[in-house]
């Protein structure tokens, strides 16, 4: 490392909600709860303090075990983390959104969530089927809920003093200049997919406007091919400033003032993750101009349905 390690103890003050959010944090879309425990209790051991966790996850009682059992441990409390969930697209309707969030709490065995998202854009029909499809396979919506309607729905819950902010995931600029438009609590964190090869400098831009934290998931493009973490520009910065390439990639995520969730089941892995580092000012410069591929690597954002959760066959 060849600089200050402030950065990994970052924290982005919220300008619409209560709290702050750590830069640095820990997503739990790990299919298997063993495995959702054990990366759990491996990221609070080595200093993530933001847990990022959804009700579509289905693994919200691995990561409340986990952080229940670091408090009787009395390794850690509550107030030392930011928790966020989210609010799956068939609980959009504004009557389902509270009992959707108190049983998220439920299975998190916490008192108050710091973070509540609108998982996606779209609502889907409500019921019990996560994933609801007709005949042919093709998602089924719900056309009588507007994403402003769940809006306020999620604006009752902060009144109610049930979670300290509010926001969105897998929005477009559009999308998200609509509800700013309309808000009366306005977006605290919007969580979308970013990451060098999909840097979304425009929403940044107007999320910087607004006070609002642009969080990023696949900071490391979910390990997909074209392999970021593979670039050569990232790999001779990684090289010049003793890093590794994950490395530099987190670290120009929290350098340029968005927060960042990586995953990994592998401690070494989790470890490296949460070093980041301040880089050179000319290695921000190299990737920002000299890394021109253009890759989305979750579609999820044009229809709702999260790319890289498993469906069952
Ligand atoms: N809002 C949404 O719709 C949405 C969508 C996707 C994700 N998310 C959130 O964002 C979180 C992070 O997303 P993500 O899992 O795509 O993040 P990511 O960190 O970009 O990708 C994780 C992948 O990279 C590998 N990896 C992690 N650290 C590495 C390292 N140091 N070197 C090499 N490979 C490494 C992991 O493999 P190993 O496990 O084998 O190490 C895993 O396959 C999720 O857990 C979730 O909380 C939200």
């Amino acid at each position: 490392m060849t600089t200050s390690d402030a950065l990994r103890y970052s924290r982005i003050q919220l300008t619409h909600g209560s709290g702050a959010m750590p830069a640095v944090g820990f997503g739990t879309l790990i299919p298997d709860h063993v495995a959702t425990k054990q990366a759990v209790k491996t990221a609070l051991e080595v200093g993530f303090r933001h847990l990022d966790c959804a009700e579509r996850y289905g693994n919200e009682e691995a990561v409340g075990d986990a952080m229940r059992e670091a408090f009787e441990a009395g390794t850690l409390q509550r107030e030392d983390l930011f928790v966020t969930t989210k609010l799956w697209n068939t609980n959009h309707r504004p009557e389902r959104v509270r009992p959707a969030f108190d049983a998220s709490r439920g299975r998190l065995q916490v008192d108050y969530v710091d973070c509540y998202l609108i998982h996606t854009p779209y609502a889907f029909q409500p019921g019990d089927d996560q994933d609801p499809r007709d005949e042919s396979g093709q998602v089924i919506y719900d056309q009588e809920v507007t994403l402003a309607d769940t809006w306020g729905a999620l604006e009752r819950l902060v009144d109610d003093g049930a979670c300290g902010a509010i926001g969105l995931s897998d929005i477009s600029l559009e999308k998200l200049r609509e509800i700013v438009a309309v808000a009366r609590i306005k977006p605290a964190v919007v969580q979308v997919e970013s990451h060098p090869y999909l840097p979304e400098w425009e929403l940044l831009d107007f999320c910087r406007e607004q006070g609002i934290v642009l969080l990023a998931f696949a900071p490391l493009g979910h390990a997909m091919e074209p392999k970021i973490i593979d670039d050569p520009v990232i790999t001779a910065i990684a090289e010049r400033a003793h890093m590794s390439p994950a490395q530099v990639v987190l670290s120009w995520a929290a350098q340029r003032g968005t927060a960042f969730l990586t995953t990994s089941t592998k401690p070494q892995r989790i470890q490296e993750n949460f070093q980041v580092s301040t880089l050179p000012e000319d290695a921000m410069a190299d990737i920002r101009d000299g890394i021109t591929a253009n890759v989305r690597f979750n579609t999820v954002v044009h229809s709702g349905v999260p790319g890289f959760i498993p469906r069952p066959s």
